[in-house]
Order: C-alpha cells, then sequence, then structure tokens
C-alpha cells in the first residue's frame, strides 16, 4: 500500500496508539508514548506473550530485575567493549549514520538532488549504552547504566533463582522490561528507539551440543507460531541466519524472525545460542560460583543458555502494520481479538432517547465485568462503526428501540460488517465464543 508508514503513524496519533516523547518541547529524538490505545495493545502483547512463555510452560518462572546495575556487569558482558556500531559521518553536512547501505544511499539521494556528492568518513566504534551518573554530591557521582538489554539482570540471579525454587536444568527464566540503546540513528517510527521493551526468556540447558540444538530448535518454533498465531501473515514472516560476521559477541548461533515492512525486511525477535558466555564471564568478573550441580550425574557444570529476545514495542509496530487496511472510506485495524486495545463497544442508536442509553449503559457496564470494553454515543452510528473499525474493535453492539421490547441488541463484525441479533441473556457466550475463536 502507498504512503503506509504516513498514514499508519498519522492514525497513531490521531487515535491515541503512539506519540512522539515530549512532544510539547519539540520532542526527543527516538523516544515515544504511548496513549490510551498503544498502552492496552502493548499490555495485551505482554499479556499473551507471558501467556505462552511462563504460563503454559512446565518450567520457566519470571523475574523482574533493577534497571540499574552495578557497572561491573556490564564489563564482564562485554557490553562496554563490544556493544559498539560502525559510524560513518557525511563530509558534507556532518550527519552520522550507522553503517547501512540503505541509509547511506537514501542519504546521498539527498544531496544529489542538490548537485552535492557525499564522501563518507571512514567507519568509528561508538558505545550504545546509555550512562547513567548516580550519588547526589557533584565531583561525586558514579557513572552507571541504564540496562542495553534485559537479558544480564536475570544471569547475575542465576544463583538466587536457583536456591529459591526447586527448578532442576532444563529450566527457562523469563522478564520483560525497559532497555536503552543510545542508537545512532533511531527511525522508522518505533522501529529503531533509544528507549524500548523487550520481552525476553533465557534458557538453561546442559553444556551439550545436541541437546542444546533441540532445545535451540524447539523455541525457534514457539516463537514464530506465537506471531502467526496472533495473526501475522504467514507471507511477511520469515527465519535468517546470522553470519558469522553479523553474530553478537555472546552469540554461538543466531536466527532472526524477520517481518516484511514497508521499509525491507527487518528484525522483529532474536533467537540466540548464547553458549556459557554470560554465566561464566560474572564467574570471572564477580568471582562467584556460577556453576549448576546435577543431582542425577552428581557432575558439576556451567550450563549453556538459548534466549529468545524480542522487542515489545517492535512486535506492537509490526502487528500494526500488518492489520492495517483501507476497504472504500473505511480504514480499519483488523488486529486479533486477544491485541485489540478493545474488544467490544457499546452504543445506544440515539444519544438524546434516555431510556436506549440507560438500556445501553446497563449492558455496558455489566459486559465491563467480562471483557475489555468501550462506550459511545457521539455521531451518527454509521460513524461510531468506522470509529471502532479503525482502533480494530472487533465486535460492536447497538441497543435500539426493539432492545426494548425484545431484548436483544445488534452485533456488528467489524471484519464482515455482518449485523446479527442476539438476545441479552446470551450476549455473554456469543462473545467469549466468537472472541475465543
Ligand atoms: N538479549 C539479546 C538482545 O538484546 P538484540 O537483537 O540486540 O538482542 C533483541 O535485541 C530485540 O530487541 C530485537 O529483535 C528488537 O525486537 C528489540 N530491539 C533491539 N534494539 C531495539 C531498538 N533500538 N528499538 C526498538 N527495539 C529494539
Amino acid at each position: 500500500m502507498e504512503n503506509l508508514m504516513e498514514k499508519l503513524v498519522s492514525l497513531c496519533k490521531r487515535r491515541g496508539f503512539i506519540y512522539p516523547g515530549s512532544e510539547i518541547y519539540g520532542g526527543l529524538r527516538g523516544t515515544w508514548d504511548y496513549g490510551p490505545m498503544g498502552s492496552e495493545l502493548k499490555f495485551n502483547i505482554k499479556e499473551e506473550w507471558w501467556k505462552t512463555m511462563v504460563k503454559e510452560q512446565e518450567d520457566v518462572v519470571g523475574v523482574s530485575a533493577s534497571i540499574l546495575m552495578n557497572s561491573k556487569v556490564w564489563e564482564a558482558s562485554g557490553h562496554t567493549q563490544s556493544f559498539t556500531d560502525p559510524l560513518i559521518e557525511c563530509k558534507i553536512c556532518h550527519q552520522r549514520f550507522r553503517e547501512n547501505q540503505e541509509e547511506q544511499m537514501e542519504h546521498e539521494k539527498q544531496h544529489s538532488k542538490k548537485k552535492e556528492k557525499v564522501e563518507w568518513t571512514k567507519p568509528k566504534k561508538f558505545n550504545l549504552l546509555v550512562e547513567a551518573k548516580l550519588g547526589v554530591v557533584e565531583g561525586e557521582k558514579n557513572t552507571a547504566y541504564l540496562r542495553g538489554e534485559i537479558t544480564q539482570g536475570v544471569h547475575v540471579n542465576f544463583k538466587n533463582i536457583l536456591n529459591s525454587s526447586r527448578l532442576k536444568i532444563p529450566f527457562g527464566v523469563a522478564q520483560i522490561g525497559k532497555a536503552f540503546r543510545n542508537e545512532i540513528t533511531p527511525g522508522n517510527f518505533t522501529y529503531r528507539s533509544i528507549e524500548f521493551e523487550q520481552m525476553e526468556l533465557q534458557y538453561y540447558v546442559k553444556p551439550d551440543e545436541k541437546e542444546s540444538m533441540k532445545q535451540y530448535d524447539f523455541w525457534k518454533k514457539v516463537r514464530m507460531d506465537w506471531y502467526k498465531n496472533l495473526g501475522i501473515k504467514k507471507s511477511n514472516l520469515r527465519f535468517r541466519e546470522h553470519i558469522k560476521d553479523e553474530l553478537a559477541h555472546y552469540a554461538k548461533a543466531a536466527w532472526d524472525i524477520e517481518y516484511n515492512t514497508p521499509f525491507d525486511w527487518k528484525e522483529l525477535e532474536g533467537i540466540h545460542h548464547r553458549g556459557d558466555w554470560d554465566l561464566s564471564r560474572h564467574q570471572e568478573f564477580s568471582g562467584q560460583d556460577m556453576s549448576y550441580f546435577d543431582d542425577e550425574t552428581k557432575t558439576k557444570f556451567i550450563p549453556w543458555v538459548i534466549e529468545t529476545s524480542g522487542g515489545v514495542d517492535r512486535a506492537a509496530l509490526f502487528f500494526l502494520i500488518d492489520a492495517y487496511y483501507e476497504e472504500g472510506d473505511r480504514v480499519i485495524l483488523k488486529l486479533h481479538p486477544k491485541l485489540a486495545p478493545y474488544k467490544v463497544a457499546v452504543f445506544p442508536l440515539l444519544a438524546n432517547k434516555p431510556k436506549l442509553a440507560e438500556k445501553a449503559r446497563e449492558i455496558y457496564i455489566d459486559l465491563k465485568k467480562e471483557f475489555s470494553v468501550i462506550w459511545d454515543d457521539r455521531g451518527n452510528i454509521g460513524k461510531r462503526y468506522f470509529s471502532q473499525d479503525e482502533i480494530g474493535t472487533p465486535y460492536c453492539i447497538t441497543i435500539d428501540f426493539d432492545t426494548l421490547k425484545k431484548d436483544d441488541v445488534t452485533v456488528r463484525d467489524r471484519d464482515t460488517m455482518k449485523q446479527v441479533r442476539i438476545k441479552i441473556s446470551e450476549l455473554k457466550d456469543y462473545l467469549n465464543e466468537k472472541l475465543n475463536d
């Protein structure tokens, strides 16, 4: 679709999904705020992830670690040394870019319009960790880092988790939380931001090539299925293996799940074989024993780690891109009902008829106990349907004069626009069946 990103950015602002961060002060590059619809969408994504990755698993637990960590953590994890991106500078306008064919070419095009030929500096390495100064006395402040990945909060707690639970290897530890990176070229809307949320599983396995690859393949499939089950079109998803040069400093193997965005195939989530990198480095740098004792085989070893690491914001963006449709005058977000900010909208047919409004509110209040429901009594009914389509509400319920006589309502389906009459007494069952289809 032409100008899809422009249309989506505009819809996100207009309908309360995503706003530029600190907008009234001119913004802060690479930061975004989620409005009423966006925060519901993000919450639903995280809830679905936690359900699949923790609740439905027998051997996965959760943690919620600090964003600020002792700076030695980042020395041990290799981020202070290796968390770098090669950066190049345009010698004409001094704008800096990640070394990236696509962005370089776009920049060259801009200059060539002014009949200028770009020359680039040699790539230099820049550290992506965001620094924070801790302490109150000027001159005595310590440098700490906002976490560059949420991963390390899990690994530094490996022993705490083992000692406070009855877990046996293999087992996993899941976490959702904010990460921060001084990205050189934030862009493509929320795709690359300075502040973003990650959802990760660190799955500890025996240090065994065959066993670890079995687990690796298992989690790869779980993650790909998760996106498909939540409605992303199969043709817009693919796996891509990292070539050797591309592997992160910790990775023995890495595959990305990529999504076919209007700005090319882009990374959605990474599945990494981290080997014993994290635990053995923390053992070395902290001096603490990070090994696992296997009661059955009476052996001691440093476990290997299989990681699934996805971005909440990136998932939200790609779910939105995938769900965006235009049909005639209608703009529709065909979001999976589990992700839609609201599942049901309730309207009185006419706003100025107290009897209708009273009945509609009664139904609204009752449905609210079980579903995420939104109320709307502004404008005419057609406008209200269009307005709900645009935020992805799967079902709209209208209370009219027949409702008062026959105790039934009209239920209208977002995708087919079909309308059916349903008895109020059967409404919850009907919606449950439809929403959990
Ligand atoms: N612990 C491994 C790790 O952090 P990564 O590939 O650097 O791996 C994982 O990041 C995921 O986090 C990415 O696939 C993406 O979804 C998200 N992510 C990374 N950097 C991001 C950024 N600057 N803005 C938004 N999301 C980002």
